[in-house]
């Protein structure tokens, strides 16, 4: 029998690059050898404070990128959390068992509560624990992550634990699974900071970006003279080389480092086979989005189908947990 994997985003906009190989790569790839269920986690997106009708744009953005990236509904589970109301009700009993200490230790919670000084709300402490419930409600034993993600990881396995020492066996501690090669795309504008849309427009490139936009976008991220190179590239320089090892072929990348090394390297140059070669790999994922996006009650349907499969499984195994908490 299959295992379960469980994996999803907070929807905020359109998925970028930092998305795709942090975690969305690795999905299609274990689609097959899992039972997997991808969820759009708009009860987090509510933390952020977003206005209602940015919040439904950004549920349908990333239904259609997850389906024009390749999230195929004969083998998985696309679901959107708010239409399944036990993942908020198991966050709640799981709350009772978990130390607030746990919670204001998370690294993401320090950063957030100075993002959202002035909406530091209950919901941005309360967030792993959310997220423990939309693993741990479907007896996850895998969960293929961003970097970012791995405190939040390690906060459900404890909290896994902890029930299962207070209730008796019940969770598998899920395992993250991290993508070397996209564990952290760092931002084009700030790059020693990670790739998020939070940073602004000018920072990530979206797997939904035209040719052009790629281009543009490319074309103000943070260089040096390149005279002076060293072993040790500057950030926006790193930066770029990583991108090449990802998008470009070998000849091309061996091209550019070599005339760094020399100290002839034309970033503009660089810039502008990196867009080529970025916007020809998503070409298709590009063409399918659009076709997509002219059926929006299709994706919706989808949606609501996808959520109705994963609430099934999700009554069933929130009976079990009530049972053992003691309520019904
Ligand atoms: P979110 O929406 O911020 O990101 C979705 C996935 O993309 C990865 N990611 C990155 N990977 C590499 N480089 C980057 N620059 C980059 N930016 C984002 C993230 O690590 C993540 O895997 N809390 C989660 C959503 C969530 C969730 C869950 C995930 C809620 N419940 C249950 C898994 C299981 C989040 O905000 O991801």
């Amino acid at each position: 029998m299959k295992r379960t994997l469980v994996s999803g985003i907070k929807p905020s906009g359109r998925l970028h690059i930092g998305n795709y190989f942090g975690a969305v790569k690795s999905w299609l790839e274990l689609q097959d050898s899992y039972n997997c269920i991808f969820g759009i986690y708009d009860l987090h997106a509510l933390t952020q404070g977003p206005k209602p009708a940015d919040l439904k744009k950004a549920v349908f953005e990333a239904a259609l990128d997850y389906l024009a990236a390749g999230i195929d509904m004969d083998k998985s589970i696309l679901m959107l959390q708010s239409l399944v109301p036990e993942h908020a009700e198991l966050a709640w009993i799981l709350d009772t068992i978990t130390p607030i200490s746990w919670l204001e230790r998370v690294p993401t919670f320090k950063d957030k509560s100075k993002q959202f000084a002035d909406n530091l709300n209950m919901g941005l402490l309360n967030y792993p624990a959310l997220m423990a419930a939309d693993i741990l409600l479907y007896k996850a034993v895998i969960v293929p992550v961003g970097e970012d993600q791995l405190p939040h990881i390690e906060l459900a396995r404890e909290i896994a634990r902890a029930f299962n020492n207070k209730y008796g066996e019940t969770f598998p501690e899920p395992m993250h699974k991290v993508n070397h090669a996209g564990a952290r795309i760092m931002s084009l504008t700030y790059p020693e900071r990670k790739m998020e849309k939070s940073l602004g427009e000018k920072n990530y490139i979206a797997l939904s970006d035209s040719p052009e936009i790629i281009a543009k976008k490319l074309a103000s991220a943070p260089t040096d003279s390149g005279k002076n190179a060293s072993a040790s590239k500057s950030p926006g320089v790193a930066n770029l080389f990583e991108l090449l090892d990802i998008f470009s072929k070998d000849a091309v990348i061996g091209g550019f480092e070599k005339a760094y090394r020399d100290k002839v390297i034309s970033y503009a140059d660089l810039k502008q086979q990196l867009a080529t070669d970025i916007a020809a790999y998503f070409e298709s994922f590009r063409a399918k989005r659009i076709q997509l996006a002219k059926k929006p009650d299709a994706v919706w349907k989808i949606l609501r189908e996808g959520s109705a499969r994963a609430k099934k499984i999700a009554e069933k195994n929130l009976r079990e947990v009530k049972e053992k908490v003691g309520l019904l």
